[in-house]
């Protein structure tokens, strides 16, 4: 598999005035939706500590991802049905996992779920854009295990993937999140993983639509396209890819 840069997307059409959508955030913006998921007691209340946690990356900024987290919480509540232990790759301070412990009580779950990041930025390889990403993060291993230790069956696995993948035990997946915005480490991990995927587990992928990250983009679709199926693209800019 080729790694380039990928084809850029035209620019969107231009934005309406937000007074206009009942709801705006993680640059989507809708109207006439049931966007009843975001009050419901229990994912709010999971959302709001997932907030919490992430306040030492955030600081005073409003980072609203919450249809992210509801798509994760949603393909991890799927992965309940399914044999199998959790597996997130890219975690940082867990704002997408965190959701899915407080929302589904994990703790109270008898399976596995998989947390792995250097918990210090992408590995280098020599890249400048990754210099430039990583200007986003911080040795962050001390906040994350701090943010997870209401669940003891959430096992944090620091280092550079897939190098660390051998660590955890994992015989079956049922739920897994891609969350590098790197298309090589995106792919090994992959490669490494998917025979190792329930049926109709989920793969969800944070960065899939996202501009900028074209490569990524048609890393996974040819990825998919060689295990006979496609990617729902969400307008959040996360993939949905089924395993058949
Ligand atoms: C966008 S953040 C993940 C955000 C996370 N999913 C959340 O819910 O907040 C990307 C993370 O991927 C990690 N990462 C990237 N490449 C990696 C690699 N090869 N091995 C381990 N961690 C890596 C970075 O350290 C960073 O924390």
């Amino acid at each position: 598999m080729v790694f380039g840069i990928g084809r850029k997307i035209k620019k969107s059409l231009k934005p309406q005035k937000s007074e206009q959508f009942e709801y705006t955030g993680d640059n989507i913006a809708v109207r006439k939706k049931n966007l009843s998921f975001m009050e419901e007691e229990t994912f709010s209340s999971a959302w709001e500590k997932a907030v919490e946690g992430n306040r030492p990356a955030w600081g005073g900024r409003n980072k609203d991802v919450r249809w992210r987290a509801h798509t994760a919480v949603w393909a991890a509540k799927h992965g309940l049905t399914l044999e199998g232990d959790f597996v997130e790759c890219g975690v940082f301070l867990g704002v997408l996992s965190l959701t899915i412990c407080h929302s589904l009580k994990f703790d109270q779950i008898p399976r596995n779920f998989y947390l792995f990041d250097t918990f210090d930025g992408i590995p280098d390889d020599g890249g400048d854009l990754i210099k430039k990403q990583n200007e986003a993060y911080f040795d962050c291993f001390e906040i994350a295990e701090k943010n997870f230790l209401p669940f003891p069956n959430v096992k944090l696995i620091k280092g550079a993937l897939p190098g660390t993948l051998p660590q955890a035990p994992i015989e079956k997946i049922a739920y897994l999140s891609v969350d590098l915005n790197h298309a090589r480490y995106e792919y090994e991990v992959i490669m490494e993983l998917w025979d190792r995927l329930a049926r109709s587990a989920i793969i969800l992928i944070d960065d899939y639509a996202f501009q900028n990250h074209e490569e990524q983009y048609e890393m996974w679709n040819e990825f998919a396209a060689s295990k006979g199926c496609s990617i729902l693209t969400m307008p959040t800019g996360s993939g949905v890819l089924l395993k058949p």
